[in-house]
Formats: structure tokens, C-alpha cells, sequence
């Protein structure tokens, strides 16, 4: 069957001119720096960003815990939001990797209140670890592509600088916020000591992300991608992706915006569904079903539409480049015919 998947933005296949990029790479071995391709994504990435540096890694989770190596200590303590990617979905490996433990805050649809992140500071004291880094997740994913605002990453920045507090943005998805607000990713960038991205999810780009921040610290970071194993030889073959990637398909990505609000729209009308309308700010939509989620699931892919649930009441539907509009109103009327 031809799915209608809407898992998640991860499983966008490269186009045939992302293809004929990669074919055409111009290659060397990037282990010893000589890859021409992974140099220029990584130059393109630093002056995006406004970064003196930047690294390309194999994926968002290295790039992010990179970042948290990099800016702490064994027996330090990072401050991370309770549902964001590093704390769910990274398997412990700020402690396995980097000896430090998590303090995760609860935020408001994944955006902390700083003054709450201000009370959890550990005072400077040998009983406590030290607060030594901020992560902040922009767009969040778990809270269902919610935007973190500007203001609010300007205050954790301007708290972290005054304890001397290192923050690192994981922008897996930064590009949904920048083409939604207008902000630029400089200007996200210039509020945080780190920042990641990755090519492979709305970007369309088969594999990697990037991680940004000043000369000392990437080339810390270099250090522990070797040690990670995450060294990779002719990678300009899946740098050129990534170029190609910057160049043709951020603007694209309001394209994944307007799906995601056509189909909550949609579906928000039916009975036994609701969505708060207001979170669907970028490509993912969270849905709550009076139906048994994992039984609606089954119905679904039955018809052709392939999505997650989580727990019995929770559904969550995600955008991209390889679910046009139709199949984006295919996909209502599938759950119409089901629900009604
Ligand atoms: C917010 C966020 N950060 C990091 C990652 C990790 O990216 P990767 O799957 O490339 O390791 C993801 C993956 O979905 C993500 O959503």
C-alpha cells in the first residue's frame, strides 16, 4: 500500500536533484579535514549560525551530547526540560557519556519559566553538583512542535551569563521556527553558547546534523566525536545532502505548517477528537482520541494513514516533504469515514 505516513519528518526520502548533489560530491577523507564538501557545510553552518565553528556529526544526539560534554565536568549538573529530546530519547547518555546529572524543570509546552529555572541554580556549595549548562529545545518536540519564544530564550541567556552558566540550543527543528517567526538563526543563535541542527528531518536530507559554537569548544568537540567513533571518511557524499538541503528546502518547510493546520483543522471537527488548535504552531500536530489510541492506530494504517500514538489517548501526526496536500486531505477523510 501507498501510506500516507505521518510518523514522523525523519522519514523523507532525498529527491532525485538531492540525489544527483551527493552523486556528484566532491570527496575526501574527513577524518584528516580533507573532505571539501563536509568543509564547506561546516563554513556554510558557522556563518548561518554567526559561530566561529562548526562540526558535522552523523546525528541530532551526538551533536547534543557533544554539547553537554563539552561544556561540563563529571559530577556536574545540566538543567534540561522534563519532555525534551535529551532527557526522553537519548538513553541516559548525559551520564553515561559525560558524568553529569539532570535536573529536567517542567515547562509550559516545553518552555521553562526562568525563574523557576533560576531557583533550581545550585548554590555554589561541596555538597551539590555544579549547574554548569541550560539546554533549551527549539521547536519542541514532544510538546508538539511548539515555538519557543525569542524573549524566553533571551532570558535563560541572560540568566545563564550572569551564573556563568553555558546554554546550548537543540535545534533539531530550528529552521520551522525561523521560516514561522522570522526570527533568524543568527539571532537564536547569538542567545546560546551552542546550537545543533539537523538535515535530516523537515530538511529532507538522507543523513547528519551540524553543531555550531566557538573555535575552542568545536575543536573539543572534534576531539569526542573520535572518541565517539563518529569520525566518517568520504561524508561529503551526505554533506553535499545537507547543502543541498540549505539551499532548496528551508523555505519549504511553511509548506509542512500549512499541512499540519489543514489536518488539525480537519480533524478537530469530529467527535471523538480534540486538539488544542493553538499548539499546532509548526509541522506536528497532538491529538487527543476518546478512542482507544492503539486501536485507532491499527484502524488507520488499515486505510493507509500511518502515525504514533502514545499511551491509550494521545495520537501524534507530523509533516513533510513527502506527504503532499492531497494526501494531507486524503488523510482527513480517511478519519472521517472512521469516525463518523
Ligand atoms: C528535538 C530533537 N533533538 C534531537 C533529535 C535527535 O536526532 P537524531 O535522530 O538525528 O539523533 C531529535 C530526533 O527526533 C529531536 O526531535
Amino acid at each position: 500500500m501507498n501510506y500516507i505516513d505521518l510518523r514522523r519528518d525523519t522519514v523523507t526520502k532525498p529527491s532525485k536533484a538531492m540525489r544527483e548533489a551527493m552523486a556528484y560530491a566532491d570527496v575526501g577523507d574527513d577524518v584528516f579535514g580533507d573532505d571539501p564538501t563536509v568543509n564547506k557545510l561546516q563554513e556554510k553552518c558557522a556563518e548561518l549560525t554567526g559561530k566561529q565553528s562548526a562540526l558535522f556529526v552523523p546525528s541530532g544526539c551526538m551533536a547534543n551530547q557533544l554539547a553537554i560534554k563539552c561544556h561540563t565536568n563529571p559530577s556536574d549538573e545540566i538543567i534540561v526540560e522534563w519532555d525534551s529530546h535529551i532527557m526522553k530519547y537519548e538513553n541516559s547518555s548525559p551520564a553515561f557519556i559525560s558524568g553529569v546529572q539532570i535536573m529536567p524543570l517542567k515547562g509550559n509546552r516545553g518552555v521553562m519559566d526562568v525563574e523557576d529555572i533560576k531557583a533550581h541554580i545550585r548554590p555554589d556549595w561541596y555538597h551539590f553538583p555544579k549547574t554548569t549548562l541550560i539546554c533549551i529545545e527549539n521547536t519542541h518536540n514532544r510538546a508538539g512542535g511548539i515555538i519557543y519564544p525569542l524573549e524566553d530564550i533571551q532570558s535563560v541567556s541572560r540568566l545563564a551569563k550572569s551564573q556563568n552558566i553555558k546554554t546550548h540550543l537543540d535545534g533539531a527543528r530550528i529552521f520551522n521556527a525561523v521560516v514561522e517567526t522570522g526570527v533568524s538563526l543568527k539571532e537564536y543563535s547569538e542567545c546560546v553558547d551552542s546550537i545543533s541542527f539537523c538535515f535530516s528531518k523537515g530538511l529532507g536530507a538522507p543523513v547528519g546534523s551540524i553543531l555550531c559554537g566557538d573555535k575552542d569548544m568545536i575543536e573539543l568537540a572534534h576531539r569526542y566525536r573520535k572518541v565517539l567513533g563518529g569520525g566518517m571518511r568520504q561524508a561529503g557524499i551526505i554533506a553535499a545532502g545537507a547543502i543541498y538541503a540549505l539551499d532548496n528546502n528551508i523555505e519549504r518547510l511553511r509548506d509542512d505548517h500549512k499541512k499540519a493546520l489543514i489536518f488539525a483543522k480537519g480533524i478537530s471537527k469530529l467527535d471523538f477528537i480534540e486538539v488544542d488548535l493553538t499548539t499546532v504552531q509548526t509541522n506536528i500536530v497532538i491529538f487527543k482520541t476518546e478512542i482507544d489510541a492503539p486501536h485507532l492506530k491499527i484502524v488507520l494504517e488499515e486505510k493507509g494513514v500511518i502515525l504514533t500514538n502514545e499511551g491509550r489517548n494521545k495520537m501524534r501526526a507530523v509533516f513533510h516533504m513527502d506527504v503532499s496536500e492531497e494526501q494531507t486531505n486524503d488523510a482527513v477523510n480517511i478519519f472521517n469515514t472512521i469516525l463518523k
